[in-house]
């Protein structure tokens, strides 16, 4: 048997495939890995150091999940049992100006997925969902709580939430972890995988990281008036390696395996725990012992004061929780920055 993992040479991507390759204690997950991607934000060169890492190979297909003739020829060539669906476009600010792409990857492209995938009777799915879904619900955030979006981007999490809801009710053979993750740094401990943004970095850490590696001169802090411990912006951030043992926690309680998943089900992926901006940046400067100047400037659109998950059912349902602490996070982070300073 074989898993599709669409996306799975990004960051996130990446880092699942070596948690399954590598297996767990309970069950033995090593079977085929197809990765289905089309490179828009990653490259081949992740495939050699996961291999390098696990010491095993994956199935690579460079091909868009858009297209539909491609996604056919995987699920007629390959015996998948389910899938993991990352693929998609992510970056808040660029929704804004070319949304059309934005729902033309992410939901588009999951429809033509979900097509495919019910042509070929494999109806276990784990979805990458995000936490924007809350909109502006006060923390700790739980999945019962009202979803709504505020730009493209989460409109797309949102709608594909929807189908994903509507399907699971249409057919109860569909078994579907929506996972809402919180804010993903980190890297695999190895140093030879991690986020590898093209441009300017529009998240907190590839930026400080690349502050404190001299890539970029200077951090803009944006907003020291919040109502939060120091006035900066408090978000919970999840290691990576965490998130991707959720992933395949989640793939054990779907319906294939027999396990506590039942319909369409969405569950958060995050620590529980809050951060600010200046936190994150003193514990960076002690880890990498580097300069990483910043200024204050003027709170960023859209921006919350504090985001952080209930985390609880994910442990009750998954049996999972976050193990990794903020230290492992940075020092991964700043291992991979400092020995791949300029990415791949
Ligand atoms: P990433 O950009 O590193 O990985 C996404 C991968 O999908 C890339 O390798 C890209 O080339 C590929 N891709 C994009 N469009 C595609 C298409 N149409 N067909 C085939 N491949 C395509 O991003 P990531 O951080 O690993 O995120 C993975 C998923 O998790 C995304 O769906 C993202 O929206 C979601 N997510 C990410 C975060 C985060 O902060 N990183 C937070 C919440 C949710
Ligand atoms: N921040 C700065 N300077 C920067 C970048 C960020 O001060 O250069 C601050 C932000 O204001 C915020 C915090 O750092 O307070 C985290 O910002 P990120 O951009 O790293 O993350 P967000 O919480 O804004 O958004 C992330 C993902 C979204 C996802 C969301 C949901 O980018 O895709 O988490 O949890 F939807």
């Amino acid at each position: 048997m074989s898993l599709l993992i669409t996306g799975g040479t990004g960051y996130i991507g990446s880092h699942t495939v070596v948690e399954l390759l590598q297996g767990t204690d309970s069950q033995d997950l090593s079977k085929e890995i197809v990765i289905v991607d089309n490179l828009s934000n990653s490259s081949t060169k992740v495939l050699d150091r996961l291999e390098q890492i696990t010491g095993k190979k994956v199935t690579f297909i460079e091909a868009d999940i858009c297209d539909e003739q491609a996604l056919d020829k995987v699920f007629s060539e390959h015996n998948i049992e389910a899938v993991i669906h990352f693929a998609g476009l992510k970056a808040v600010g660029e929704s804004a100006e070319i949304p059309l792409s934005y729902y033309q990857n992410n939901v588009s492209g999951t429809v033509s997925l979900l097509q495919v995938m019910t042509k070929h009777n494999v109806k276990n799915l784990v979805f990458s969902s995000s936490a924007t879904v809350y909109g502006n619900n006060v923390s700790p955030l739980n999945e019962t709580m009202p979803t709504s979006a505020t730009n493209p981007y989460g409109q797309t999490k949102l709608m594909v939430e929807h189908i994903l809801f509507d399907l699971a009710k249409s057919d109860p053979e569909w078994s579907i972890a929506c996972l809402r993750y919180f804010n993903p740094i980190g890297a695999h401990q190895s140093g030879l995988i991690g986020e590898n943004p093209n441009g300017i970095p529009n998240n907190l850490l590839p930026y400080v990281a690349q502050v404190a590696v001299g890539r970029l001169a200077q951090l803009q802090v944006f907003g020291d008036d919040y109502d939060t411990v120091d006035g900066t912006g408090v978000r919970d951030y999840i290691h990576v390696v965490d998130l991707a043992q959720g992933h395949v926690k989640a793939l054990e309680a779907l319906g294939h395996a027999k396990g506590t998943v039942k319909g369409c089900q969405a569950i958060n992926l995050g620590t529980g725990n809050g951060t600010s901006v200046l936190e994150i940046v003193n514990t960076f400067k002690d880890i990498s012992q580097a300069d990483i100047p910043y200024k204050i400037v003027p709170r960023r659109a859209g921006d919350l004061a504090t985001v952080y998950a209930d985390a609880a059912l994910a442990g009750s349902l998954l049996g999972w929780q976050a193990n990794l602490d903020l230290t492992a996070m940075i020092e991964d982070t700043w291992r991979w920055q400092s020995e791949n300073p300029n990415g791949f």
